[in-house]
């Protein structure tokens, strides 16, 4: 929606709004560039830390993305001041700071508001060596993709807020969400992958089909191989926990995505919203296992539609 917003744009601008891309990048000199980026969500877990940690992580992941370092954050916060204790706040920015700090990067400030509902994330800033700016855009026909985190994570929080959720599901989840992708971008570095996104709202096929667009290419998921956070997150779904997002997620998709099936358990793991997912990593096929994670599909040439679902069987 923000790509309706038009703005004039600078020979430095080496990452705009056009291919709806995980951050801005701007070339400052000839060995960096500075990558911009800002995200705040609401609760998805009841632990305010946990939250906090988490919704960090999640801002913190665009700038692993392109392939960056993050430097600096600031706090954007909306708080209920009159619903909530300030305790609640304290722990929220704590886990934040936390996972600030583990990200080797430093907080320098924020901003918050008075709201009706808690919101919080970072504005981060990082860098990279313009010759290393791994974009959503370059993804090569014969390439493998490497999925570094499980998906459900949409369903578990869905169970969350009606209070169906397990304790090990709602660890497992958690625990995934709360992970930073640094190590994940280290390795696609070391691997020299050529083209990048991380799974956050949109879903797998989401950002799957914004990588697949950008780069002129159709992406092949197979769907036997997708990783689960854990198994209760498939019975959430199928108890209908699933979170409104994966229906328009669904829906989004439709027109560009052929399914080679008809009807799979794992099917709406496809659709399903993920929070501080993991990196989704285009990267050539002998170098695949340098990268920590699960091959999900490979890149084909272009065909009919972006996107193509097959099943094992
Ligand atoms: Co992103
Ligand atoms: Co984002
Ligand atoms: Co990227």
């Amino acid at each position: 929606m923000l790509k309706s917003v038009s703005s004039p744009t600078k020979p430095e601008v080496l990452v705009g709004m056009e291919t709806s891309d995980d951050a801005g990048v701007y070339l400052l000199n000839e060995t960096t560039a500075l990558i911009q980026t800002v995200d705040f969500i609401t609760p998805v877990v009841d632990d305010p830390y946990a939250f906090g940690r988490i919704a960090a992580a999640n801002s913190l992941s665009d700038v692993y993305a392109m392939g960056g370092r993050p430097l600096t954050a600031m706090n954007i916060v909306s708080f209920p001041t009159c619903e909530l204790p300030l305790e609640v706040l304290s722990s929220v920015l704590e886990g934040g700071a936390q996972a600030v700090s583990e990200a080797d990067a430093v907080l320098l400030g924020g901003h918050s508001v008075d709201d009706l509902e808690l919101k919080y994330g970072l504005s981060v800033t990082g860098v990279v060596h313009p010759d290393r700016i791994v974009t959503n855009a370059s993804a090569k026909t014969g390439e493998l993709l490497v999925l570094t985190k499980p998906l459900g994570t949409g369903f578990v929080t869905t169970a969350i807020k009606g209070g169906l959720a397990s304790n090990e599901a709602t660890e497992a989840a958690i625990e995934v969400m709360s992970r930073l992708n640094a190590e994940a971008s280290e390795a696609m570095l070391e691997a020299g992958a050529s083209a990048c996104t991380d799974v956050t709202g949109f879903g797998l096929v989401g950002h799957a089909f914004e990588m697949a667009r950008a780069s002129g290419v159709t992406i092949e998921l197979w769907i036997d191989r997708l990783p689960v956070v854990h198994p209760h997150a498939l019975e959430y779904a199928n108890m209908g926990l699933i979170p409104a997002a994966a229906y328009r997620n669904r829906d989004f998709v439709a027109d560009h995505l052929h399914k080679a099936f008809d009807h799979h358990p794992f099917e709406m793991l496809l659709y399903d919203p993920q929070t501080s997912g993991g990196l989704f990593i285009s990267v050539p096929e002998a170098k695949a296992p340098l990268i920590p994670g699960v091959v999900v599909g490979r890149v084909v040439e272009l065909e009919d539609r972006h996107l193509r679902v097959v099943a094992e069987d």
